[in-house]
């Protein structure tokens, strides 16, 4: 059994808004840290965002060159699986239960005994994910927030099957990586994003009933001490990652009214206007 001690080497799986930020995090906290996409794209795309968030930091004085340099060296690209050997693996790759299992299992197949396997997932069930690996005990959900270099907290998620010794290391983790963990059951949207979800719903409802257009909204949340207005929000998380949770938590809540997902965002991501990622959203950037 791993102490947070030994764990030295972390594998991100899935380079794109989660997981950069993810690896960014691990690097920075001294964690030998190799992030990997199957797309190579995605990949170098997530290289330069991380190398861009450095830069900012070093632009604004808030870090010596050194250590950016430092935290750099500290990460490995990867798009071959069989790199991914590790003493904790966090996946952030696609909202789809099936390839994050798929996922989990080959890299078990690589790993050691005694790997923990983390999911960043948003809205699934940890305890499902857990039930189709082959070591359920060692998953468990890591839930951080976008953008991860940034925002302090992250949901520490324990399914049916997690041991307290894989929650404990996790929350260890967690906090070696100078972040704040909360401990929270599995169940549908954790706690975050079930609450927030209201945020989102209720002012895309507002909008369609012609209260208030979409700037003025987000400027009055703002104005009311909201870090984000909801639709900068959305675009900012991807409209497509958070209409799936969305949907995620009405099928979960047996199609309850508050849970509905909105029409607005639905018609954006069949556009294909997911947001910041692609440009377009429901603002234009
Ligand atoms: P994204 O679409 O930006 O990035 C996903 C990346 O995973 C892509 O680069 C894709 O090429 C890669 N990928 C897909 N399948 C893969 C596989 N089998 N192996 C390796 N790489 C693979 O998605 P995003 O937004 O980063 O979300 C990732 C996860 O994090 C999802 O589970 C999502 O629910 C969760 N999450 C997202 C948040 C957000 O604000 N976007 C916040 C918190 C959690």
């Amino acid at each position: 059994m791993q102490a947070v001690q030994d764990i030295k080497v972390i594998a991100v799986c899935g380079a794109g808004t989660m997981g950069a930020g993810i690896a960014q995090v691990s690097a920075a906290a001294g964690f030998h840290t190799r992030l990997f996409d199957l797309d190579e794209k995605a990949l170098q795309q997530g290289y330069t965002q991380i190398r861009g968030n450095l830069q900012k930091a070093v632009d604004k004085g808030k870090m010596p060159q050194q250590q950016m340099t430092d935290i750099l060296a500290r990460l490995t690209l990867c798009n071959d699986m069989a790199e991914c050997k590790a003493n904790v693996v966090i996946e952030a790759i696609v909202e789809k239960i099936d390839v994050k299992v798929s996922l989990f299992n080959q890299l078990a197949a690589i790993n050691q005994t005694d790997t923990i396997f983390a999911s960043n997932t948003s809205s699934l069930s940890v305890t499902e994910i857990a039930r189709q690996v082959a070591h359920p005990g060692r998953v468990a959900g890591m839930h951080f927030f976008n953008p991860a270099h940034l925002m302090q907290l992250v949901e520490v998620v324990s399914g049916e099957q997690t041991t307290p010794h894989t929650a404990r290391l996790l929350y260890a983790l967690t906090m070696e990586m100078g972040k704040t963990p909360v401990r929270v059951k599995d169940s549908p949207g954790f706690i975050v994003n079930r609450v927030a979800r209201h945020y989102y719903l209720e002012a895309m409802e507002a909008v369609e009933a012609g209260n208030a257009d979409i700037s003025a909204t987000d400027r009055l949340l703002e104005a009311a001490g909201f870090r984000m207005g909801p639709f900068a929000l959305m675009d900012l998380i991807g409209n497509d990652v958070n209409y799936a949770v969305t949907v995620s938590l009405y099928e979960a809540f047996e199609r309850a009214p508050r849970f509905k997902p909105g029409a607005m965002q639905a018609a954006l991501v069949a556009k294909g206007e997911l947001g910041r990622k692609t440009g377009k959203g429901f603002y234009n950037y």
